[in-house]
Parts: C-alpha cells; sequence; structure tokens
C-alpha cells in the first residue's frame, strides 16, 4: 500500500519538525509493506504574507484529490488583527470535514512532573461556540456582545462514536501486550448540562445514546460536569482513559491535560474526518528557539503515529510510539526543552535507531 502524505510545515519551527515526520516513515521497515510518497504544501503566516492567502487553493485542492493524510506543523499568528488574515488549520478543519481533534497525552521516562498518565481527549471540532457567530450592539448601558453556542444532535453523535472507536482501540492494543495504567476502556463524557441545560444538555444525552450502542457494551461511560473535570483531572490524571467534549471544553482541556506531562514538545494531535486524517504536533511555531535546531520532534513524530493508527496502520503507528517511549524512557537523548541538550537531529536520530 502506497500512502500519500501531505506535508505543510508552516512557519517556524514547522519547518523543523515536519522533516523529521517525514524521515521516520521512510525509515519505516520494508517488512510492513507500507510506501509513502509525498507533496510539500504551503501554508502559514509567511505565505500568507507572500501571496495575501494563509491557505492557497492548491493546498486545499491537492489534499483532496491527491492525499490520504498530511502532516502540519505550525503557523504563527499576528497577535493583532491583520486584514484578511485568517487561521489555516481552523480552514482546513472546516473545508475537509475533520470534526475530530484527538489529543492523546502519556506520561513516559523523567520528563513527567505529575502521576501516570495515560488519556486521550476527543474534542469535537465543528461546532459549539467556534462557529464564530458573534455580534456586538448597543444596549441601554453601553455595549454587548453576543455569541452563538450551536450543537447538533449529528456532531455530538458522531464524535461520540469516534470517542467509542478510540477507546475499543487501545483496548485492542493493549491487549496485544503494550504497557498500560488502564485495565478496562472507559469514556468521560464531559458537559455543563446542569447549567446550559439544551446546549450541552443535548451533547450529554446524545453521547450517552451514542455509546449505549452495542458495539461498544465492553466499554465504561460516565459523565462529568467540566469545572470537576479539571479539578479531578489535575488531581488523578490516572484515572482517565478516553475523555469527550464538546468543542470549547475540549479545547481547554486539551491545553491543560498537555501540562500534565512536562512539555509542550511531546504533546501530538490528529485533526480527523471519515478516511482523512493531519497529525499536528501541538506546540505552535515557538519563534523564541526557531532557526536553532533545538525543537523537539516527539511531538511530531507521535502526531504521525496518530495519523497512521486512523489511516488504519495500527502495526505501524505501535512501532513509532515504541521507539519514542525507548527514547524518554533511557532519557539521554533529550532536547533542551526536556532538560537534555541534544539538537533536534539527534533526538531524531535516536529514535530512528529504535525502530
Ligand atoms: P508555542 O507553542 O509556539 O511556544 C510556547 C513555548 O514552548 C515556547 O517557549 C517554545 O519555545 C516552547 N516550545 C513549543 N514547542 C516546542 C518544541 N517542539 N520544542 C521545544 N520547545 C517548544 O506557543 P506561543 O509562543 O504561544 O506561540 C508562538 C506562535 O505560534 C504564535 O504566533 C501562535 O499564534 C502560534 N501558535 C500556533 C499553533 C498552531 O499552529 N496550532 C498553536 C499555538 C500557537
Ligand atoms: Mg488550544
Amino acid at each position: 500500500r502506497t500512502l500519500r502524505i501531505g506535508l505543510i510545515p508552516g512557519d517556524g519551527i514547522g519547518r523543523e519538525v515536519i522533516p523529521a515526520g517525514r524521515r521516520i516513515l521512510e525509515a519505516l521497515p520494508s517488512s510492513l509493506n507500507l510506501k509513502f510518497s509525498f507533496t510539500d504544501l504551503d501554508a502559514g503566516f509567511e505565505t500568507f504574507q507572500k501571496t495575501g492567502n494563509a491557505l492557497p487553493e492548491k493546498t486545499v485542492e491537492t489534499l483532496k484529490q491527491e492525499c490520504d493524510g498530511a502532516l502540519f506543523g505550525a503557523v504563527s499568528s499576528p497577535t493583532t488583527k491583520v486584514q484578511g488574515y485568517s487561521s489555516p488549520i481552523v480552514a482546513l478543519r472546516k473545508k475537509l470535514d475533520l470534526y475530530a481533534n484527538v489529543r492523546p497525552v502519556k506520561s513516559v521516562g523523567n520528563g513527567d512532573k505529575g502521576g501516570k498518565v495515560d488519556l486521550v481527549i476527543v474534542r469535537e471540532n465543528t461546532e459549539d461556540l467556534y462557529v464564530k457567530e458573534e455580534k456586538t450592539y448597543d444596549g441601554p448601558n453601553g455595549k454587548i456582545a453576543e455569541a452563538i453556542k450551536r450543537i447538533s444532535e449529528r456532531a455530538s453523535f458522531r464524535i461520540a462514536n469516534m470517542a467509542g472507536e478510540i477507546a475499543l482501540r487501545r483496548q485492542r492494543v493493549r491487549k496485544t501486550g503494550a504497557e498500560s495504567i488502564h485495565q478496562k476502556p472507559l469514556v468521560t463524557v464531559t458537559h455543563k448540562s446542569n447549567v446550559l441545560s439544551q446546549t450541552d444538555g443535548l451533547f450529554r444525552e446524545t453521547a450517552r445514546n451514542a455509546l449505549a450502542q452495542s458495539q461498544y457494551n465492553s466499554i465504561g461511560v460516565e459523565e462529568q460536569i467540566v469545572d470537576s473535570m479539571v479539578y479531578n483531572l489535575f488531581r488523578q490524571p490516572s484515572a482517565y482513559d478516553v475523555i469527550v467534549a464538546p468543542n470549547l471544553y475540549g479545547d481547554i482541556l486539551s491545553d491543560g491535560a498537555a501540562a500534565l506531562v512536562g512539555s509542550l514538545g511531546l504533546v501530538p494531535s490528529a485533526n480527523v474526518g471519515d478516511g482523512f486524517a493531519i497529525g499536528e504536533p501541538c506546540h505552535g511555531s515557538a519563534p523564541d528557539i526557531q532557526g536553532q535546531g533545538i525543537a523537539n520532534p516527539i511531538a511530531t513524530l507521535r502526531s504521525v503515529g496518530l495519523m497512521l493508527e486512523f489511516l488504519a496502520e495500527e502495526k505501524a503507528a505501535a512501532m513509532i510510539y515504541k521507539a519514542v517511549d525507548g527514547n524518554l524512557e533511557e532519557g539521554k537523548v533529550l532536547s533542551p526543552d526536556m532538560g537534555g541538550r541534544a539538537r533536534t537531529e539527534q533526538v531524531v536520530e535516536d529514535v530512528l535507531k529504535r525502530l
């Protein structure tokens, strides 16, 4: 099988870590019978400055017509509003209907400051407050701003199904002997339906119904109100396996959970739709270290694994995770954000040698 992968480095350290992603794909053993072809694609702030468009039509069309999956580095966003600029990854999620944002957070080796963590946040990616239908108007006592929070049964159902499938897959992987702190699959449905009884109420009820389907019989299902969820997540992260949440809560929980494992340079994500996945490290373009060759490539390497999982190449994904975990467990070849002295290249070499 040949997988066609679009490479979108973007800005800053995106250009230093995406080549690492390509290298690990090329280094996978031939016994997997897996080949890759690569297409370099533009997006980001520099692309915007050159062409007036942060996400060229060619990038979108090539992804749609000619790619099975993609890797996205990071893009810089101006801190003040720049006329005509909008985030390319947000636009890509819409254009390719990548309705789930999946973020595993796992502790390995010496990089961890908290307890054992091995969880995945499955965030709805298309609606909620992020439909961006906002308006401001003059009220009797000054300005008033409003935003629409939209929750649909369809989007809630498919994101809960995605969470169910991920919980089952994680269980499958554990059965192959992979080490884990979890015995039984568990999905935690996150909401605030005690206050927002209609919107979050619909999310909660729909997610519950989705997870009550017979194919998910083996999965434990619980629910938590988002604020106490934050408390519990930090008190006892090991209690969580798969967390499913509407867009805004999922966004906040994802970044919070990333803090449990030490460095942003470790945490991967994937934007997933039906039959397409984009792997994306969680960090940004890191202008403070760009060009120095010291960016941590681990988040990107793990994002490559995630992309492969969603392209049904679980075996290749598992090999990548194992190689990365090996590097972290040994803890000898670490980049500066992890307290080490290794350069990006050296970390990549160390991981490749463990493949
Ligand atoms: P950032 O994630 O770029 O950096 C935060 C801190 O973490 C910095 O000190 C950076 O050096 C460090 N860091 C991040 N990734 C690292 C890695 N792989 N290895 C070692 N150290 C790493 O977030 P920041 O500084 O808030 O934003 C910088 C730019 O990135 C902004 O323009 C922002 O808009 C953009 N950004 C883009 C994202 C995306 O493309 N998905 C996500 C977050 C920010
Ligand atoms: Mg975020």
